[in-house]
C-alpha cells in the first residue's frame, strides 16, 4: 500500500510575510491522516518553513540542488546544505528547470544521485511537451527521461525515488490532464519501471500539472495516482488543504 503524498511547489513565490501566513495556515491545520504533505519553497525561505513546520507533521523540501558536493560552485546549493536546514526532500528536474535553465537528462540524473548519497528523498520530475503528446511520443519521451536516471540510480535505489509526472501543457495552464490521461502514463511509469527490474509497486508516482482543490478527488481516485505536485494552488491554504484532504480520502 502505497501511502498519498502531496507537494507544494512554491516556484519563485513568497516573501517573509506571506510565508509566515501561509505557513502558520498549513501547521495549525493539523496532521492530513494517511498523507505525507511537504512544501518546497524557495531556498532563502527553507530555515523559515522547517521552524515553522518543526513538530508537525509537515514536511521540508528543497526544489533544486547541485550535483557537487561543497566548493567553487557560485549560487549552487548542495544536498548538504539542504539536509542542514530541515529538508528532508528535494524537486529534481522539473520542467521549468530543464527548458528554462538547460538541465538535461544526464544533469538531472546526477542530481537524483547526489540527492539519495546525501539522504534525501529526490521527487523526479518528467513529462512530455504538447508538440510530443500530437506526435504520439508522450510514452516514449517519458520512458527515456526515466531511463536516465535509472541508469545513474541502478534499480535497487530507483524505489526510493518519488516520481511526479508532470505534463509540460498542463503546467500553469489551467489545463488538466484528464484522470484517464494522467492514469493511463503513471501506468506507463510503473509498468516500464517493472520491466526494468524496479519494484514499481512500491514507488510514488504524483501527477502535476493545473491540480486544483476540485479536480484533485478524480485525479486521486486513478489507481497509480499516489498524489500530487502542486503548484499554483498550494500558494493558498486552503486549496492546498483540500487537496491534502482528497488525498486522505483515498
Ligand atoms: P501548477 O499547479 O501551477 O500548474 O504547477 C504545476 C507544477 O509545475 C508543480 O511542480
Amino acid at each position: 500500500m502505497r501511502k498519498k503524498l502531496v507537494v507544494g511547489n512554491w516556484k519563485m513565490n513568497g516573501s517573509l510575510a506571506r510565508n509566515a501566513a501561509l505557513l502558520d495556515g498549513l501547521a495549525t491545520r493539523g496532521a492530513v491522516e494517511g498523507v505525507d504533505v511537504v512544501v518546497c519553497p524557495p531556498f532563502p525561505y527553507l530555515q523559515q518553513a522547517s521552524e515553522v513546520c518543526r513538530g508537525s507533521s509537515l514536511g521540508v523540501g528543497g526544489q533544486n540542488l547541485s550535483v557537487f558536493k561543497e566548493g567553487a560552485y557560485t549560487g549552487e546549493v548542495s544536498a548538504s546544505m539542504l539536509l542542514d536546514v530541515g529538508c528532508a526532500w528535494v524537486i529534481v528536474g522539473h520542467s521549468e528547470r530543464r527548458s528554462l535553465f538547460g538541465e538535461t537528462d544526464d544533469l538531472v540524473a546526477a542530481k537524483v544521485v547526489a540527492a539519495l548519497d546525501a539522504g534525501l528523498s529526490p521527487i523526479l520530475c518528467v513529462g512530455e511537451t504538447l508538440a510530443q503528446r500530437d506526435a504520439g511520443q508522450a510514452e516514449a519521451v517519458v520512458c527515456e527521461q526515466l531511463r536516465c536516471v535509472l541508469q545513474a540510480v541502478g534499480v535497487d535505489r530507483f524505489v526510493d525515488v518519488v516520481v511526479a509526472y508532470e505534463p509540460v501543457w498542463a503546467i500553469g495552464t489551467g489545463r488538466t490532464a484528464t484522470p484517464e490521461q494522467a492514469q493511463a502514463m503513471h501506468r506507463e511509469v510503473r509498468t516500464y519501471l517493472e520491466r526494468s527490474g524496479v519494484a514499481g509497486g512500491k514507488v510514488r508516482i504524483l501527477y502535476g500539472g493545473s491540480v486544483t482543490a476540485s479536480g484533485a478527488p478524480q485525479l486521486f481516485s486513478a489507481p497509480d495516482i499516489d498524489g500530487a505536485l502542486v503548484g499554483g494552488a498550494s500558494l493558498v491554504a486552503e486549496s492546498f488543504l483540500s487537496i491534502c484532504a482528497a488525498a486522505a480520502a483515498h
